[in-house]
């Protein structure tokens, strides 16, 4: 049995340590294991690395990708998909391994479908992957961006600041509202949520008037602002996503909230250094549990499946039931949150 490994979309910690898992569980199964690099493109060039213990042995530790990655839609156009499967006979894949969020996992879908036989792995930092209760990468991502909000708040406190602090999270605000309630931050903006700027000056305005002089507001990259998003023409990635790279939801709120209020407001936007470093323990105890169930689905001839965490078990859902959805925040998690500012 020869089980090709990939990892797709964006790099997130944890993604090392379902490497590592893979491969190791594999060798118990005496599998053969090849390394797919730059996620779906790997396959369309045939760039690929091979996947021994010792080159995995170490990675537990390790943000980032060994195997690299790319946001290829490799069925976009008929000649990719051609060469994708020329290379998939070539290589001698019998299954393929995709780790990877729902653009990477939907594509797994319709492989497998295709009668490629596959297996998915959630990954993403956003935790937006509707059947599982937690993805990795979410867990170092709200860690790290605790961290900075709280010492965002000692200068905000030194200075008598207002913070705008955003941070990343494209459909969901995951990320946004629980490093908000963990970091005690003062409000917090989701996608989920329209924009209130008004509400959120009332309650800056409320807080100096009970003698606290600094803020820290939270907001989700993805939040819909209609005129930075270009009237919905700007760029997008190959699976149709806008890229949000240049929209600037920070830059706009503070300015907004300087106008109304009068009090002088900074921006902090922590981007793509949430996504890098060393995955927390949780991240790496899932990701080595996604892993090994990865491989023991294959053992035991369930193709199609996407590996899933509920409560604390690990269980199996197939690929498809994931598809075009995103697990968004439910307005009583934001409502729950919203009884910290005070
Ligand atoms: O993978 C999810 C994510 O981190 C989103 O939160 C973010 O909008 C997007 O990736 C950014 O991707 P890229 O690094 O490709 O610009």
């Amino acid at each position: 049995m020869k089980i090709g490994v990939l990892t797709g979309g964006g790099d997130c910690p944890g993604l090392n340590p379902a490497i590592r898992a893979v491969v190791t569980r594999a060798l118990d199964y005496k599998y053969e294991i090849i390394g797919i690099k730059q996620g779906w493109k790997g396959l369309v060039i045939n760039d690929t690395m091979p996947l021994k213990l010792e080159d995995v042995e170490e990675i537990i530790s390790k943000g980032g990708t060994i195997l690299e990655t790319s946001r290829t839609n490799p069925l976009k156009k008929e000649e990719e998909k051609k060469k994708l499967l020329e290379n998939i006979r070539k290589l001698g894949i019998d299954v393929l391994v995709a780790i990877g969020g729902d653009d990477t996992l939907s594509v797994a879908g319709k492989l497998n479908e295709m009668g490629i036989k596959c297996i998915g792995i959630p990954k993403t930092m956003d935790n937006d992957i509707p059947e599982t209760d937690y993805t990795f990468g979410y867990d170092t991502a709200v860690t790290i961006a605790v961290d900075a909000i709280e010492r965002l708040k000692d200068t905000a406190r030194s200075h008598r600041r207002v913070f705008v602090f955003e941070v990343m999270g494209r459909h969901a605000g995951w990320v946004a509202l629980q490093s908000a309630l963990a970091g005690g931050a003062d409000y917090v903006f989701i996608p989920e949520v329209p924009l209130n700027v008004e509400d959120l000056c009332v309650h800056l305005k409320k807080l100096r008037e009970r003698g606290k002089y600094y803020a820290i507001v939270v907001i989700s990259e993805g939040v819909e602002i209609p005129f930075l998003d270009e009237g919905g023409k700007a760029k997008k990635d190959d699976f149709g996503h806008a890229l949000l790279k240049e929209k600037g939801v920070a830059t706009w709120l503070a300015k907004e909230i300087e106008k109304r209020t009068g009090f002088e407001t900074r921006t902090a936007i922590i981007g793509h250094m949430q996504r890098g470093g060393p995955p927390t323990t949780f991240d790496r105890v899932l990701a080595t549990r996604m892993g090994i169930y990865a491989v023991d689905l294959i053992k035991n001839k369930e193709f199609g499946r996407m590996a899933s965490i509920k409560g604390d078990k690990m269980t199996s859902v197939p690929l498809n039931s994931i598809v075009g959805k995103n697990k968004i925040v439910s307005a009583e998690e934001y409502e729950m949150v919203k009884t910290f500012f005070k």
